[in-house]
């Protein structure tokens, strides 16, 4: 027995079987019928979705199989049976060799088997609904995925010492996080703040960013704002996705000296306290304008004198475990994920 009422559609030309049927499975199933294959199209072509077809062979004009075969290519997710006598058997078999009918039934049809054939032709059309939405959700990620990978590529393309950084930092943050147990929910949203986590650069001038030697006070101030840019391009994902809060914070310490609004503690959410690690210990390795590479033992040292002070001591404890333990290297940009 279903949960929800199935839409059934019942083309038969014998009004008397009809009308059993309509008593027999009213209580179960959305019952429609019709008496011939071109009624049937049409109320196909209406608009509303049949979880089940079950048609006739034999009828005047359409026959059963052109029917199904036509119901098939227009709607394939609508689950094919086709009723007929053994005289047909011969024609029925074709049809089912060719693919587009389900379950062949012979006529007279005994109650249950037909009401057997119905609950099973019910649950595949679940089954072919649940996949094509299945396939249609991971579509939508890919798409996703290349957006969010795209913008990724668009800031760093800006910044040469910003090449590969956000790749490193999501590797790095992902590889922490399952270490601490973050569920798949929260590694998705990690993922995509990590890879977009300096977003707000490209409001900051090329020539700041490029230019070699210490940066000057009004210039670092330009770049400090960067938290808070990102914030404003994302904030709009919503409360699903708090990709924003995150990147809002991935400067923000422990201790409160951080920026942009100097938070600390919890006030910080996980993901940024995650990142605020995995963007240390990755812009410590790299070059920059200013300076050579310090070097990743210089990284580790960095977040472990500041365990518990500046970045969150359970983030710092997974990162060393990762890098002393596990063998943990930074891959190359293009394979990150
Ligand atoms: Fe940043």
């Amino acid at each position: 027995m279903p949960n929800a009422k199935a839409r059934v559609l019942v083309v038969d030309d014998d009004a008397n079987l009809l009308a059993s049927m309509r008593r027999q499975f009213a209580a179960s199933y959305e019952l429609v019928t019709a008496r011939g294959g071109q009624e049937a199209l049409d109320i196909l072509a209406s608009g509303r979705s049949f979880s089940v077809l079950v048609s006739d062979l034999r009828m005047p004009g359409m026959d059963g199989i052109q029917l199904l075969s036509r119901a098939s290519k227009l709607y394939p997710d609508t689950v094919r049976i086709l009723l007929t006598g053994f005289a047909d058997l011969e024609s029925a078999m074709e049809a089912v060799n060719q693919g587009f009918i389900f379950r062949l039934l012979s006529k007279p049809c005994p109650p249950d088997a037909l009401e057997r054939s119905l609950a099973d032709a019910v649950r595949h059309h679940g089954l072919v609904e649940s996949q094509r939405e299945n396939y249609s959700l991971q579509r939508f990620k890919r798409l996703l995925e290349g957006i969010v990978q795209g913008f990724s590529a668009v800031v760093e393309a800006r910044d040469p010492y910003l090449a590969g950084h956000q790749s490193r930092v999501t590797a790095l943050a992902l590889a922490m996080a399952r270490e601490l147990g973050l569920g798949q929910d929260d590694l998705d949203i990690l993922r995509i703040a990590a890879l977009l986590h300096d977003i707000g650069k490209i409001y900051v001038p090329a020539d700041f960013l490029n230019r070699p030697g210490a940066l000057r006070m009004e210039e670092f101030s330009v770049i400090k704002m960067h938290p808070e840019v990102g914030y404003d391009i994302l904030k709009n994902l919503g409360e699903d996705w708090p990709v924003a809060t995150i990147i809002r914070q991935h400067h923000e310490r422990m201790d409160g000296s951080g920026y942009p609004n100097g938070l600390a503690g919890e006030d910080i959410v996980p993901g940024a306290r995650i990142i605020a690690v995995a963007d240390v210990v990755d812009a410590m390795c790299s070059h920059r304008p200013y300076r050579p590479s310090l070097g990743i033992e210089a990284a580790l040292a960095e977040i472990g004198s500041g365990s518990g002070v500046r970045y969150e001591r359970r983030s710092v404890e997974a990162c060393l475990r990762l890098f002393r333990e596990q063998g943990f290297q930074f891959p190359p940009a293009a394979s990150a994920f």
